[in-house]
C-alpha cells in the first residue's frame, strides 16, 4: 500500500466512466492515494452513471461531462508526461497504463 501511495501522491489520473460503478470505486480509492484525480463520463442514461457515485470526494476531483468518442472530451486539461489513464468505461479496456512521457 505504501509503494502504491508514494506512486499516485499528487499524481494526475483520468479515469474514463468515472461516474459509473467501476470508474467511482477507483475514483474514491485514487483521491484516498493522493491522485489529481479528473474524471470524463457521458452520463449516458442507459448506463450507471451519476454524480451521485462521487459523493464525499466531489471538491477532490474534477469532472468532465463528455463523450470520449468525441474529440472535444479531451480539450479539458489533461494528464500529460508521467501520467495514468485509467479507463473504465464499457467501451474501453478495464486497465491502467502510464501513458509515456
Ligand atoms: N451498486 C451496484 O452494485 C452496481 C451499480 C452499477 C453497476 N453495477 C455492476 O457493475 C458492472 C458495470 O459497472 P461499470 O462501471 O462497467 O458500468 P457503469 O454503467 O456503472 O459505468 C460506465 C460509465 O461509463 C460511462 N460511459 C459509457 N460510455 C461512455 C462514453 N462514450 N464516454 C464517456 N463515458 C461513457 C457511463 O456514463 C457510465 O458512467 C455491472 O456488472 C453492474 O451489474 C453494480
Amino acid at each position: 500500500m505504501s509503494s502504491y501511495r508514494e506512486f499516485y501522491r499528487d499524481r494526475p489520473v483520468l479515469i474514463t466512466g468515472g461516474l459509473g460503478f467501476i470508474g467511482s470505486n477507483l475514483a474514491h480509492h485514487l483521491v484516498t492515494l493522493g491522485a489529481r484525480v479528473l474524471i470524463v463520463d457521458s452520463l449516458i442514461p442507459a448506463y450507471g452513471g451519476n454524480l451521485f457515485n462521487v459523493h464525499g470526494i466531489e471538491n477532490r476531483v474534477r469532472v468532465n461531462i463528455a463523450d470520449i468518442r468525441q474529440q472535444t472530451a479531451w480539450r479539458t486539461p489533461t494528464p500529460t508526461s508521467r501520467s495514468t489513464a485509467a479507463a473504465s468505461s464499457r467501451c474501453s479496456r478495464r486497465a491502467a497504463a502510464t501513458i509515456p512521457g
